[in-house]
């Protein structure tokens, strides 16, 4: 081989290979656990280490479920070893407030000696996932991370996503990396102890996801809104759709690790993240989505050519949803555009924000019109004032 010399050394680009493996199953640790044992590849004879992490909520609500998870591991020791007791982290944001859990986490993960073909299997919510999701990716730089989702919102989105972060400074997801996770598995029983509150609004990133990338996807959540608000079988097709939508958009959209301006998936999040940080995380990450979508919604159909009767099925998709909300955090308009800020900040360059020129048609803006926006704000909180006072 001939040495360049400095003179001839030029960039040299490459690509790295990533597998996605995403399952759906009814009891991941009943009937349903080949799945899992078959997603754990021994190495050189070695059976692999596993160390479970579960948020609290998911076990306080499933009293059985550790007792379940023991004996998945005593039937399975022939091909998982596990390490440590079964860890409980707070759930719902907490978990993402805290960045000594990380610490903790690590030195879990140590005393276990774990290493880089080892498994951390996390059983929970987008919260959960996200923060030992991010434990776990900077762990020897990278430990196997299986995810088994426990909400709507994380099932249909952020589970299959490549994403895990923290919160720091007062700004969502202000720590983390970029991982692909070894695996992820949506699991239907363990979603049943989920309560109305979270299991309506996870569909808000469903919504959003339809509304970027298929206007006949759309149409079905609209038309199964009250069977998904009653958590009847349309509800789990929606999230199986969304989370192959999700999947496709990663290992086939051109940027799984967001290096472009645009980042279509936080349609609606720029007002969504300042929201959830403003009400001191009172709104949940689903309720301030459906909020960012409906006031992105408008602004469109004011400033993009999205048409006003498209705009008004998605408001009433959400609606229909139990979604369309309103917080007193949305009059404070210059806290908020601050979120526009933050956006910007967090890709660097230009501000980029995704909106919509019609169902399924996003477009990259640049500019932000604040007086509009303002007036789009006022739109939604005045739509959900009348529905408030109908009902
Ligand atoms: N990484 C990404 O790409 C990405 C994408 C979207 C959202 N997110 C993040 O996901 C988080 C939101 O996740 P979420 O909507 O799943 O909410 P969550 O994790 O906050 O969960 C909501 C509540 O439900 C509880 N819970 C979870 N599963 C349960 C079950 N089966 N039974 C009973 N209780 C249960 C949790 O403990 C929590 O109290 C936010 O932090 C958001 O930023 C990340
Ligand atoms: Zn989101």
């Amino acid at each position: 081989m001939n040495v360049p010399t400095e003179n001839e050394i030029r960039d040299a680009t490459f690509a790295v290979e990533f597998t996605h493996r995403l399952r759906f199953t009814h009891d991941v640790f009943g009937g349903d656990a080949h799945t899992l044992t078959e997603l754990l590849e021994s190495s050189e004879g070695r059976i692999p280490k596993v160390q479970f992490w579960l948020d609290d909520q998911v076990s306080l609500a499933s009293p059985d479920l550790k007792h379940r998870i023991q004996r998945f591991c005593s039937r399975h020791d022939q091909t998982v070893q596990v390490t440590g007791n079964i860890q409980v982290v707070p759930g719902g944001e907490g978990a993402k407030n805290d960045i000594h859990l990380i610490e903790r986490m690590l030195k879990c993960f140590n005393h276990a000696d774990l290493d880089r073909r080892s498994y951390v299997i996390v059983i929970g919510g987008g919260a959960v996932l996200d923060a030992v999701g991010f434990a776990v990716a900077i762990a020897h730089r990278g430990l196997r991370l299986i995810r088994i989702p426990t909400t709507t919102l994380a099932q249909g989105d952020s589970g299959i996503g490549v994403k895990n972060s923290i919160n720091l400074f007062q700004k969502k997801n202000w720590v983390g990396t970029f991982a692909v996770p070894w695996a992820v598995i949506n699991d239907r029983k363990l979603i049943e102890t989920l309560s109305d509150r979270d299991f309506c609004c996870g569909f808000s990133e469903a919504v959003k996801v339809s509304l970027l990338k298929s206007g006949t996807f759309f149409e079905h959540i609209h038309r199964d809104a009250p069977a998904i608000r009653q958590r009847k079988a349309e509800a789990w097709a929606v999230i199986a759709e969304s989370a192959q939508w999700h999947l496709r958009h990663i290992t086939a959209g051109g940027d799984p690790f967001e290096m472009l301006e645009a980042r279509p998936l936080d349609y609606g999040h720029w007002s969504a993240h300042k929201l959830e940080v403003m009400t001191g995380f009172e709104l949940r990450h689903g309720e301030a989505v459906a909020i960012g979508v409906a006031v992105d919604t408008i602004y469109s159909s004011m400033a993009h050519g999205l048409s006003p009767a498209d705009a008004d099925r998605i408001l009433d998709c959400l609606e229909q949803l139990g979604l369309l909300l309103d917080h007193p955090a949305l009059q404070d308009t210059e806290a908020l555009f601050s979120g526009l800020e933050e956006f910007r900040q967090h890709l660097g360059g230009r501000l980029t924000v995704t909106m919509l020129d019609g169902i399924g048609r996003p477009i990259d803006v640049h500019e932000i019109d604040h007086e509009l926006m303002r007036q789009a704000i006022s739109v939604v909180a005045e739509r959900v004032g009348r529905s408030r006072s109908t009902t």
